[in-house]
């Protein structure tokens, strides 16, 4: 039903959990694809497109404005047009507020909130009318995360630069919107889950951990014409954490 035939996807953070799922759920869309991380994710790429035509992996350091401008300078190169940004690139540091470190904060906040900022100011000189962004936040950003607060401060900001940009670039028929996980079974949730999983089962009316299929989901679906009208939202995927927060 979603058919992204013709569209080009730019997503950072593509050979992690939630964005290897985001890149194999829009290959099946039919979206072309760059695929970045801190090492060119090769091998997915091949997997998803053994010819090259339709799917290219680079390495970009999203912290790294140069980096970032020559992975949109090679997505132009490769597909001509940028449809598609997914600035999913995160890192997710364990450091309470005491002791926090300048160099810890400005890590932290270097890749989660800088980085997205980098990656779709980079690409919008390439995208126009239809274009979508889509950003990844937290359910960190909505309450706070103990243990994590340069986390949790960044992606709230990741909140409100969504609904800054959805407005900016309304006119120019682009939207904006960002998708905001829960607890989700990856690897960057290991020592979380070893801490405090059963705490947050306990709290997740639906008693598991999300699947990183299921943020793919709602990513397509706000990055496709289904979601044409919706612009400056979040779209949560928690099994309902937020709601019983
Ligand atoms: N897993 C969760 O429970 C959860 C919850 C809420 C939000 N998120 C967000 O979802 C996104 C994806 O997380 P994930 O669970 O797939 O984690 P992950 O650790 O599996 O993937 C993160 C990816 O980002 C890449 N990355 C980190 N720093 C980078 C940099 N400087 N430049 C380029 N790439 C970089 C890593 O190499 C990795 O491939 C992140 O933004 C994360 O904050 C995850």
């Amino acid at each position: 039903m979603i058919d992204l035939s013709g569209r080009t996807l730019v997503l950072t953070g593509a050979a992690g959990g939630i964005g290897s799922a985001i890149a194999r759920l829009f290959r099946r869309a039919g979206a072309r694809m760059l695929l970045a991380d801190r090492a060119a994710p090769a091998t997915l790429a091949v997997a998803l497109d053994p010819t090259g035509e339709q799917v290219a992996a680079v390495a970009c350091d999203v912290t790294d404005t140069a980096s970032v401008q020559d992975m949109v300078a090679e997505a132009v190169a490769r597909f001509s047009r940028i449809d598609i940004v997914v600035p999913n690139a995160g890192v997710f540091p364990d450091a309470a507020l005491e002791g926090m470190t300048d160099t810890a904060w400005r890590e932290c906040l270097a890749v989660n909130l800088d980085g997205t900022m980098a990656v779709c100011r980079a690409a919008l000189p390439h995208m126009g009318h239809g274009g979508s962004i889509v950003t990844i936040a937290s359910v960190a950003g909505h309450r706070g995360s103990r243990g994590h607060v340069h986390y949790a401060a960044a992606k709230g900001a990741v909140l409100s630069f969504t609904r800054s940009i959805a407005s900016e670039l309304a006119p120019r028929g682009i939207r904006a919107n960002a998708v905001s996980p829960g607890v989700i079974g990856t690897a960057m949730v290991t020592g979380l889950m070893a801490e405090r999983g059963e705490a947050i089962l306990a709290q997740t009316p639906l008693r598991r951990l999300g699947r990183a299929e299921e943020v793919a989901g709602a990513v397509l679906f706000l990055a496709s014409d289904l979601a044409s009208f919706v612009t400056g939202e979040t779209l949560h995927v928690n099994g309902g954490l937020y709601m019983h927060s």
